[in-house]
């Protein structure tokens, strides 16, 4: 077994492990916990009070429902076969199992970060607040050691959203976990920054064409090799293409992952030309008071001046119409537009990196600093769906900070 090497009570970790399940098993008061995607707020979910504990310390919608955590498919099986002390042995039915459709993810994506949908049973186990009353629920297994020994040690399956404020970035340290928190939860395990960055990906595999209701840690195109899974859909609405049907993942309809700057996204291929002169409209438009802008770069826009959002230097702010000369290699046309605000200087300037997987990994944490620095208005380079398994999450987290209008 993966845990058959963890001695209990020897190492500092296991002790850890061991005072958060019993704060889970024993009280109301959330705990939360990295995962391989961002931190999770956890409870156990089959005590209402427990996971009432998660919506009143996140100030979550009560009608977003939670997904509910597993450490293997044992528990998840106890979970789709609850002992029903009203229907004696006798008249025993054939056990509920994962249905089929599922099969093929589970083998090539458990554990990991992939949420599926499932019918919740008749005397199910699960708290009703865990569903918000749905009739299915969402299961994941996920794949950071520290997540699956905590739910091990604690022997219950954990309903867990991100461990943010509710319409904050979600958490990718403790760090951000206490940031949000702190006071109003039982402690935060801290394993280092999540690997993924971005959450998991919500599959719904149990109503005709199988559906994506929320792009994630696991890819569109790593889905549709799966059987069963080739004409997967976007059952998600992030302003970019035509869905007709409300979000089927309740959550996709609030507002997200928000700094209080005003982000300003940028799709891939706009032209640097065109980013600019939008940028200039921005600082010449006296309706907009916008003293300290930032700039989050991606793949193409030019090395600016690499101010780590930590560093001093991020706090020596620079003169913005230098500082975008410098990025985009374009001068401002000042004869059209007159002089730039002269107080509005350049305070936060970060490169995500140029590979996908770094993008994911540094987008929420940029999307806290960028409050940290007190920014008004932040910048951003956008890349492709398209370019690589966590873009699409990427562009849909980045899309609901600038605010995309939900058609549905
Ligand atoms: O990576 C993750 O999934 C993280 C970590 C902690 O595991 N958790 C997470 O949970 O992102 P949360 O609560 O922030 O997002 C859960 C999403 C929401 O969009 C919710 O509407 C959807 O899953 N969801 C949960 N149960 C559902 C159900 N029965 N039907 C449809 N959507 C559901
Ligand atoms: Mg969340």
């Amino acid at each position: 077994e993966w845990w058959a090497d963890e001695r209990k009570d020897q190492t500092p970790e296991s002790k850890a492990i061991e005072e958060a399940a019993q704060i889970l098993r024993s009280s109301d008061v959330p705990v939360a916990f990295p995962t391989e995607t961002v931190y999770g707020l956890g409870a156990d979910a089959t005590r209402s009070v427990a996971v009432q504990g998660i919506y009143r310390t996140k100030q979550r919608p009560s009608d977003n429902p939670l997904i509910v955590h597993v450490d293997s498919l044992e528990m998840l099986d106890r979970l789709l076969n609850p002992e029903n002390p009203s229907s004696p042995s006798a008249t025993k039915t054939a056990r509920a199992s994962i249905p089929a459709i599922y099969k093929p993810l589970i083998d090539r994506f458990w554990p990991g970060p992939l949420t599926i949908i499932l019918p919740n049973p008749s005397g199910s186990q699960l708290a009703p607040e865990v569903t918000s009353n749905l009739t299915t629920f969402g299961a994941r297994m996920p794949s950071f050691p520290l997540a699956r020994l905590l739910i091990h040690a604690t022997n219950r399956p954990l309903a867990a959203p991100s461990a943010n404020a509710s319409t904050k970035p979600s958490p990718t340290t403790a760090q951000h976990v206490y940031h949000d928190l702190h006071g109003r939860i039982g402690l935060v395990l801290d394993g280092g920054p999540s690997g993924v960055g971005v959450e998991s990906t919500v599959v719904d595999g149990l109503c005709g064409t199988p559906a994506i209701l929320r792009p994630g840690g696991i890819g569109i195109e790593e889905l549709r090799q799966c059987a069963g899974w080739e004409n997967v859909t976007l059952a998600y609405n992030d302003g970019t293409f035509d869905v007709k049907e409300i979000p089927r993942a309740p959550g996709m309809k609030y507002r997200h992952y928000s700094p209080k700057a005003r982000v300003v996204l940028f799709e891939a291929g706009s032209s640097p030309a065109g980013v600019a002169r939008h940028v200039q409209r921005d600082l010449h438009d006296t309706a907009i008071h916008a003293h300290n802008i930032g700039i989050v770069r991606t793949r193409h826009w030019k090395q600016g001046l690499d101010l780590a959002p930590d560093s001093v230097l991020a706090k020596s702010l620079q003169p913005v119409d230098a500082a975008i000369e410098n990025l985009f290699s374009f001068p401002l046309p000042v004869q059209e537009t007159g002089s730039p605000n002269r107080r509005t200087k350049l305070a936060y300037d970060y490169h995500l990196g140029s590979d996908t997987v770094s993008i994911a990994h540094g987008l929420f944490a940029a999307l806290r600093a960028i409050d940290e620095c007190d920014v008004d208005v932040i910048y951003v380079e956008g890349i492709s769906d398209k370019d690589g398994d966590l873009a699409a999450a990427v562009m849909n987290r980045l899309r609901k900070a600038a605010g995309a209008e939900m058609k549905a």
